[in-house]
């Protein structure tokens, strides 16, 4: 198949990790007959650098075109001043926005690999598999902001119909696996909480009668998410809410730099980033982990372009690299072998080579 892609690099480690899906991209395009083009754009901060925007139109135009977009990471020390006029981060935003992106997909499925990295005891991340749907275009993000001499405030809002959308994203994933949803909320103290609360309670008991739903406060889910991480499958929460929570489940998977993730909206076109930032402390060094990028085309692969087959062969080619010890040094315990972005690129690329059992049985 033909597909256009647009590639946002962004700031920070981000050129680095999408040079690496970008490549696996290719060795994709290569193996199973596909054309795939890729045009490079501006967002972030190295937007404000060049045009002093942090989302230029000629971006936006080629996204809303696209098949489906690849962005690394946004942001960074040199934009981060608290009075900075723009911002690096309002272009991922603006972005998410503009294209009507409202659920995130961030999926959690420790790897063996990444045990020994993880702070929590193996036991507890046997059979974890689990999916985080953020909602990303609403809430506290994107109410109205004001700042004078001695307050600040930031205005959380949702909408019926907002939280419909999402919360139907979220059964419907529910659906095709366990049936079970979880809703996260603060229902005890905000209003937005409460709202959040009445409509998934009437959309799941009107609509999705055969999805079990269970509702939960964020800060006890934050205890749970890590005590019995089993216990989840599908879980559904608001914009602030979902960002917090899947930093904290990147430890069940053992690194930030394991958690892809695919921003859909209505159409099929699709942003497709991993959750970590830009991590400046590792910028330029060629040692970011690329996995979380790599499996964040899967999902470009899976949820823009339906090749659910090439999708799933580039997560086995990620784990049988993992499986092969190829560790970056986000994940290498002690006595082992860290290695950097480019050769866990390439190892991932040499797994793709080698037969993909679910393409061969498809054949
Ligand atoms: P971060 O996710 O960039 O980094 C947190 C820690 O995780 C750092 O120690 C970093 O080195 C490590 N890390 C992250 N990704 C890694 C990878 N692929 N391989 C190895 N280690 C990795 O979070 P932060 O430091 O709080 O934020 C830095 C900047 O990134 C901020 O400007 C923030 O706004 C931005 N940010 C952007 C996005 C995005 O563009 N989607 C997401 C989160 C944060
Ligand atoms: C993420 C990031 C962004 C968010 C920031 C950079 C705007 O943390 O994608 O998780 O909070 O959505
Ligand atoms: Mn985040």
């Amino acid at each position: 198949m033909h597909a256009d892609i647009v590639v946002l690099p962004g700031d920070g480690i981000g050129p680095e990790v999408t040079a690496a899906a970008v490549d696996v991209l290719r060795a994709v395009a290569r193996r199973y007959g596909h054309h795939f083009r890729f045009d490079e754009k501006l967002i972030g901060g190295a937007a404000i650098d060049a045009t002093g925007t942090p989302l230029p139109a000629d971006t936006l135009d080629a996204a809303q075109a696209a098949d489906a977009i690849l962005l690394g990471a946004v942001g960074g020390p040199k934009w981060s001043d608290p009075n900075a006029k723009v911002r690096p981060e309002q272009g991922l935003l603006a972005i998410r926005k503009a294209l009507g992106l409202f659920a995130n997909l961030r999926p959690v499925k420790p790897h063996v690999a990444g045990l020994g990295a993880s702070p929590i005891k193996p036991h507890l991340l046997q059979g974890v598999d689990l999916v985080v749907v953020r909602e990303l275009t609403g809430g506290i993000y994107f109410g109205r902001k004001q700042r004078s001499a001695d307050s600040a405030s930031d205005l959380c809002e949702y909408s019926v119909f907002e939280i419909e959308r999402v919360v139907r994203h979220a059964a419907k994933l529910a659906r095709s696996r366990s049936g079970r949803l979880t809703s996260v909320d603060k229902a005890n103290v905000l209003e937005t909480s409460r709202l959040w609360r009445d409509v998934t309670t009437r959309v799941i008991r009107d609509e999705f009668p055969d999805v079990t739903l269970e509702h939960q406060l964020v800060d006890s889910m934050a205890m749970h998410l890590i005590a019995k991480p089993r216990a989840y499958d599908v879980i559904v929460t608001e914009n602030m809410f979902g960002d917090i929570l899947t930093d904290e489940a990147s430890m069940l998977a053992g690194s930030l730099g394991l958690l892809p993730s695919a921003s859909l909206g209505e159409g099929r076109c699709g942003i497709y980033e991993p959750i970590h930032g830009s991590a400046p402390d590792i910028a330029g060094l060629g040692v970011a982990n690329p996995y979380a990028c790599i499996l964040s085309a899967a999902m470009l692969l899976r949820h823009s372009l339906g090749l659910e087959g090439e999708a799933t062969c580039v997560e086995q080619a990620v784990s049988r690299a993992l499986d092969a010890g190829f560790l970056t040094a986000d994940l290498a315990g002690e006595g082992q072998r860290a290695i950097g972005t480019r050769a866990a690129t390439q190892a991932v690329i040499e797994q793709l080579e080698l037969p993909c059992q679910v393409m061969e049985l498809r054949d």
